[in-house]
């Protein structure tokens, strides 16, 4: 695909499905690619590893829930860093527990931090290194990594912030980041995302503001909006899912494509003319159905970039939904 074709607009009519596919016949070199919730605890996860191609031209975005431990974190960071040029790594909330197992272990923004420490042994880059400008095929692009958890407010307006996971619970849906996942040294979750929210927040502001015509990609576990953290089947576990803080950071800070994992629900999604792409692997059964139509891990990673062309503004595009990578 010639770069030059990204952002050539569509035919509203004759295009929507190539709006959203990625062009199979590109030249490969140099692309970006995101894959989230590898969920390593899981032999399936673990084996697909060592079916990984080499994209030694390429690099990749690893959208958090890699696992549980220091261990998983550092199979994936070796697994994917001897196959591709550069790795980010963003955290999920399965990377902040501490195992009952280790009841003496880092809790809390101490986990997170020996995460990074782990992360910086392989080289690969996190939400603690500055944004780095993209110059591959679809860029040049800000890539920021970021880390915002949650912090119950996707909820309905009725549902008071202390009542919201009694109001979960009723349906019997309780995150286990509620026995797991402490806030150490902040006293709630939910104070700990207003803290990462507000820096986070600071950061691509600074970034906008150096590089006002550099579009940005943003990358992180949670979705950033309430309307694409849909979970059909337990529809109360939202709460855990992200914060109405970061709604309209797709616009405020110019976002290309905005990456998120956590929902286990594959899908492509345009808000506003911005790519949404949800890009979980997930528990072996959810993408058993991908390796039954002969798909493996090298499938299911989603390019980000130079991804589809830009679709018409105004044009509405619906969800695509990735059952099959
Ligand atoms: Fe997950
Ligand atoms: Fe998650």
């Amino acid at each position: 695909m010639d770069p030059t074709d990204l952002d050539r607009p569509l035919d509203p009519l004759n295009s929507v499905a190539e709006a959203v596919f990625p062009s199979q016949n590109s030249t490969p070199s140099r692309r970006l690619y995101a894959i989230s919730d590898l969920h390593l605890a899981y032999k399936e996860n673990r084996e697909a590893l060592h079916s990984l191609k080499p994209h030694h031209n390429d690099s990749i975005i690893l959208c958090g829930d890699v696992g549980e431990t220091t261990e998983h974190l550092s199979l994936a960071f070796s697994a994917y860093k001897s196959c591709f040029d550069q790795v980010w790594w963003c955290p999920g909330n399965h990377e902040l527990y501490t195992l009952p197992t280790k009841k003496q272990g880092p809790r809390g923004e101490q986990k997170y931090k020996e995460c990074v420490e782990v992360a910086r042994q392989y080289g690969v880059l996190t939400p603690e290194d500055d944004f780095v400008k993209w110059e591959g095929e679809g860029g040049p692009a800000i890539i920021a990594p970021i880390f915002t958890l949650y912090d119950y407010s996707f909820r309905p307006d009725h549902v008071k912030l202390e009542d919201a996971v009694a109001w979960a619970r009723e349906e019997n849906i309780e995150a286990t980041d509620e026995v797991l996942l402490h806030p150490d040294p902040y006293p709630t979750r939910q104070d700990w995302c207003s803290a990462l929210v507000a820096r986070t927040d600071f950061k691509l502001t600074e970034s906008v503001r150096q590089n006002p015509d550099v579009p940005v990609i943003i990358a992180g576990h949670w979705p950033l909006r309430q309307d694409l953290a849909q979970l059909f089947a337990i529809p109360r576990f939202s709460i855990w899912c992200g914060t109405k803080k970061t709604e309209d950071w797709h616009r405020r800070f110019n976002a290309k494509v905005v990456v998120s994992g956590h929902c286990h629900i594959r899908r492509t999604d345009y808000k506003d003319g911005v790519r949404f792409e949800e890009v979980s692997l997930g528990y072996p059964r959810q993408w058993e159905g991908c390796r039954e139509k002969g798909l493996d891990i090298n499938g299911i990673m989603r390019e980000i970039l130079p991804g589809p062309r830009t679709p018409v503004p105004g044009v509405d595009i619906p969800t695509l939904w990735r059952k099959y990578g």
